[in-house]
């Protein structure tokens, strides 16, 4: 997590971005590097090269970044000025990952830019591909000498980190042998979005709330990722992923470890991942009757979005008209050490839910007496803690209040910080702030081997359930749903319901 400016790189630096010409790049990395270019957060010499199998000139590639960025960059469109002057700095190479010719090649480009700058460069491998080339790229990248000094270069793997936890071993294994620890970035976006990294700062830079952070006066903790969106053009890589693959094993288990984390020591990167992977080990395990018990599944069936007829899941593109696979996903994790022992982590998220919404609610316990009459306290909430992700940026307490008027009625009234009234700069988009964190090698923002390993472990006897038990009752949620009823029998066992924001839809 970059701190200063100064920390900034001036080493010249060089993206190489395999999958130059697919969606991340066009939707998230070009516009967050034309953003970071736009702040002066880049070096004066930098590059962006792009491969793909398609035969583009440099002009060619340039004009699909710019639709990208006009489409998607949160600044809107760009000033042709400014963009002209971020095209210089674009560059294309046809490439066959498989062919060695391929990294020959770039290796000669990296070579003739470092020639023009007169100094060695930083070089940001960054694997925007289907998982089944990162093994390919990253043993090429080695055996060409594309990584040889290890303060030199980076290496960006993005998600899906494995498909199961054998996979996930095999990968970091494979990496492991290739590069150093310190060269490799496991992307997780979600830990790069401005509200989550502020977690820790409202968790560790304020003294109010640790001594009631645990089991003493949290009654219990509900994470919930709820989006509006179905698997779209998506759905050959969503059959074989499922939310639990797709969401769950990485966004939702990192923000579950952001609030059940002990205090690190410092800010440093391993002391931070250290006390996240410990909380990742202290979870349960599940048995097979606790996956029963504690997970349950869905998948969405045709509706209305918005006044839009939307189609089921199994009757998206690329997808199985019997599929088994799962768009919602609610499971009650457990947290077997002293500070969480007993408190539920309800966790959930979906696909064409009826809101698109991230948000963490911690529930506090109760008053031990209530001194009120019973009419004073018909609308009698306990004290909660909402960190509201997205769409809104904020976090609001929940508090008890008496109700102005002659009789003494008691109602919930919420303390806001909300991003919008309190900052006037518009908060970086989460690509902006891990790709500065990779030029600058801050990696605490990244999963390092032994926490993505242990998300797997977590995972695993569920995806082991139900691949083992066919789900009889798909579709089991209609578009524009709250999800499946299990997943609210599923809480409600506990006495609890799920929380929503009674925020304006959108996304
Ligand atoms: C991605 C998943 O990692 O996160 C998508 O693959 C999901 O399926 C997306 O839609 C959600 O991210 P965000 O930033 O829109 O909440």
């Amino acid at each position: 997590m970059h701190t200063t400016i100064s920390a900034r790189q001036t080493q010249p630096a060089i993206f190489v971005i395999f999958g130059g010409t697919g969606d991340l790049n066009k939707r998230k990395l070009a516009p967050a590097i034309y953003n970071l270019f736009l702040e002066n957060s880049l070096p004066a010499d930098f590059a962006l090269i792009g491969t793909g199998r398609t035969r583009l000139t440099d002009g060619e590639f340039s004009k699909s970044l710019l639709e990208g960025v006009n489409t998607f960059s949160r600044r809107g469109k760009v000033e042709k000025k400014q963009w002209d002057q971020f095209c210089g700095h674009i560059h294309y190479q046809v490439a066959d990952l498989l062919q060695e010719s391929t990294y020959v090649e770039l290796g000669q480009r990296i070579g003739q830019l470092q020639a023009e700058w007169e100094q060695e460069a930083l070089v940001i491998f960054y694997l925007a591909v289907a998982p089944n080339f990162f093994p390919v790229i990253a043993k090429n990248i080695a055996q060409h000498q594309l990584a040889e000094n290890a303060d030199n270069a980076r290496i960006v793997v993005e998600k899906p980190f494995g498909r199961d936890l054998e996979s996930a071993r095999d990968l970091n294994v494979l990496l492991g042998e290739l590069f150093e620890e310190k060269q490799i970035y496991r992307i997780d976006h979600y830990l790069g979005k401005e509200t989550v990294q502020n977690i820790m700062a409202f968790r560790f830079a304020n003294l109010l709330f640790e001594p009631l952070w645990n089991r003493n006066f949290i009654d219990h903790v509900q994470i919930s990722v709820t989006e509006q969106l179905g698997v779209g053009d998506r759905g050959g890589y969503y059959e074989e992923a499922g939310a639990l693959r797709d969401m769950v094993q990485n966004h939702l288990l990192q923000l579950l470890c952001l609030i059940a984390m002990e205090a690190p020591t410092s800010f440093a990167a391993d002391e931070v991942r250290n006390r996240k992977v410990d909380v990742l080990h202290a979870m349960r395990r599940f048995s097979a009757e606790d996956v029963r018990m504690n997970a349950v599944r869905g998948q969405y069936g045709p509706g209305w979005m918005e006044g839009k007829e939307v189609p089921g899941y199994r009757e998206e593109d690329g997808v199985d008209p019997e599929s088994n696979t799962e768009t919602f996903v609610a499971i009650n994790f457990f947290i077997d050490n002293w500070r969480w022992q007993g408190v539920p982590f309800y966790v959930r998220t979906g696909k064409r839910l009826h809101q698109k919404a991230s948000t963490i609610a911690i529930q506090f316990k109760d008053v031990p007496h209530s001194i009120f009459p019973p009419e004073a306290t018909e609308t009698w909430q306990q004290n909660r803690l909402i960190i509201s992700i997205q769409p809104e940026m904020s976090i609001r307490l929940q508090l008890q209040a008496k109700r102005p008027g002659l009789e003494m009625t008691l109602n919930t009234v919420d303390m806001v910080f909300d991003y919008k009234g309190t900052y006037s700069d518009e908060a970086p988009e989460a690509y902006e702030t891990l790709l500065l964190d990779t030029l600058v090698g801050d990696q605490t923002l990244f999963m390092r081997a032994d926490q993505v390993e242990a998300a797997w472990e977590l995972v695993m006897p569920i995806l082991h359930a139900w691949q083992a038990k066919k789900s009889l009752n798909f579709p089991n949620y209609s578009s524009d749903s709250w999800g499946p009823e299990v997943a609210e029998g599923l809480i409600a066992r506990d006495g609890f319901h799920w929380f929503t924001l009674p925020v304006n839809r959108k996304g």
